[in-house]
């Protein structure tokens, strides 16, 4: 298909090096096979994450130097409040510094000891944040996001019948909170659609739980929705993103994604009254800062603010979908299997498809990785049963429901010659899969989101 021009062109520039194959080998050795040992310059693409790796535009630079760094009551934290207000139709919004700050902040005051939080599929930062509360954290996505080669719309969705049957077994008044994940990251950045989100909201309602989005990528959900929805294909984007958060009492969001900052979060609460907002203000003061501010700089609060609306721009998401869709194409002409169809955020590529002899406990999405790295220098993240670890009751590895290798493009960033040495990169390690028959094993773990620092060696 036809890449998608940018809407924009290019003034600065960031060089980039590439190392050798030789280097390369050497180089992931001594990171333990662990990608996030590696350092940045040693990686040629970086596709570890879309999270925080984004370009600024020249008006979000502009919005640094004009940022107000009152300790309290900054004129950039009452733009950024009126930004949110604007966009998500809620009356009470925070600032913090990330996503999980904002879990942090918000999750203990729903969750606790002896509760359950049930989710379409909570990323792990997000099941920490539910762990760490002391609640237990369900995934209740629906079956067919579950088969990488199934091709259907809105394959991030809640399954709507299981989630009441959850709540019926594990009692309503034990279920401290429902998150919606739009876009579902976990299950490949695939959307959410408006209907099922009515759907959940109700079955929430009926039971008397507390609502919640989870929005790190609720502007990439909001053009599915647009693009596959048809009662809204006449909807403006951010029509769309105020229909979708109506359905919600509250949102966390990491901004490091669609906001298209390198820093920022935001919780969100629709009632700006309730009794909520002054335990999430007490509770910002003491983890992230006077709440004007929530751990940010004056000048990321304007960048922020900027960046909401950047990020909702249609022009822009159509280029943003447009490249997902390009490499997209060149993967099915090569039969590569991903998650599909391609989500939001980049390729989740099926590394179970690919080495299918790699049983999930050498983790064949980590093996995959590792592989890129050495081919292409393309640094990506293993999303499976490497990242899920173990059942923190019985500490056995648990076997994920996919493994995936994650290659999560970050916006405004590469170009279309990237696109293509991603693909060809991911080519010529199929072409030679069948060589790669054993994984990698674990040699030393931490408790808790162990993917980020455990060392591991091949099998
Ligand atoms: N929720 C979702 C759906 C996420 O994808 C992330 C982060 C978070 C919450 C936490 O936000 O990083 O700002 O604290 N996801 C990144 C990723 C890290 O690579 O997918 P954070």
């Amino acid at each position: 298909i036809k890449y998608f021009p940018e809407p924009f062109r290019i003034k600065s520039v960031e060089p980039l090096r590439m190392l050798t194959r030789a280097e390369r080998e050497q180089k992931i050795k001594e990171a333990n096979y662990n990608l996030f040992y590696l350092k940045g310059e040693d990686c040629y693409i970086d596709l570890l994450t879309d999270s925080g790796t984004n370009a600024m535009s020249q008006e979000q630079w502009a919005g640094v130097m004009k940022g107000d760094e009152a300790y309290a009551g900054a004129s950039s934290y009452y733009k950024l409040v009126e930004a949110g207000r604007d966009i998500f139709n809620y009356e009470y919004i925070q600032p913090v510094h990330q996503g999980r700050a904002g879990e942090k902040v918000l999750f203990p005051l729903f969750l606790s000891k002896g509760k359950v939080a049930i989710s379409n599929m909570f990323f792990d930062t997000t099941r920490a944040h539910v762990e760490l509360a002391g609640a237990r954290a369900i995934d209740c996505v629906i079956e067919d996001a579950k088969d990488p080669a199934k091709r259907v719309k809105f394959k991030g969705n809640m399954d709507v019948a299981k989630l009441e049957a959850l709540i019926k077994e594990h009692g309503a008044e034990n279920v401290g909170l429902v998150v919606m994940t739009v876009t579902n990251n976990s299950a490949g950045g695939q959307p959410v659609s408006i209907k099922n989100i009515r759907e959940s909201a109700a079955v929430c309602k009926k039971y008397h739980i507390p609502f919640h989005i989870d929005a790190a990528r609720y502007a990439e959900n909001a053009f599915f929705i647009k693009r596959d929805e048809e009662e809204f294909k006449n909807t403006s984007i951010k029509d769309i993103i105020r229909e979708t958060f109506k359905y919600a009492e509250t949102f966390t969001m990491s901004a490091k994604k669609d906001a298209i900052v390198n820093m920022g979060g935001l919780i969100g609460v629709k009632d700006g009254n309730s009794d909520l907002v002054l335990k999430i203000k007490a509770n910002c003061i003491s983890f992230e800062g006077f709440f004007t501010y929530g751990g940010l700089a004056g000048r990321d609060l304007e960048a922020l603010a900027i960046g909401l609306y950047e990020g909702i721009d249609e022009s822009y998401l159509q280029y943003r979908n447009g490249q997902m869709e390009y490499l997209a194409s060149r993967l099915d002409d090569a039969g590569i299997a991903y998650q599909a169809p391609i989500g939001g955020h980049g390729a989740f590529i099926d590394a179970k498809a690919m080495f299918p002899n790699i049983p999930y406990y050498e983790f064949p999405g980590q093996v995959l990785a590792i592989e890129l790295y050495k081919e292409a220098g393309i640094r990506t993240c293993d999303i499976g049963s490497y990242m899920l670890g173990n059942d923190p009751d019985t500490k056995k590895q648990l076997k994920a429901d996919f493994e995936f290798t994650r290659l999560a493009i970050p916006r405004r960033v590469y170009t279309q010659a990237h696109i293509d040495i991603m693909a060809d990169a991911l080519i010529e390690i199929k072409q030679n899969a069948h060589k790669i028959t054993s994984g990698y094993k674990i040699t030393w773990e931490p408790p808790i989101l162990r993917h980020f620092q455990a060392h591991l060696e091949p099998v």
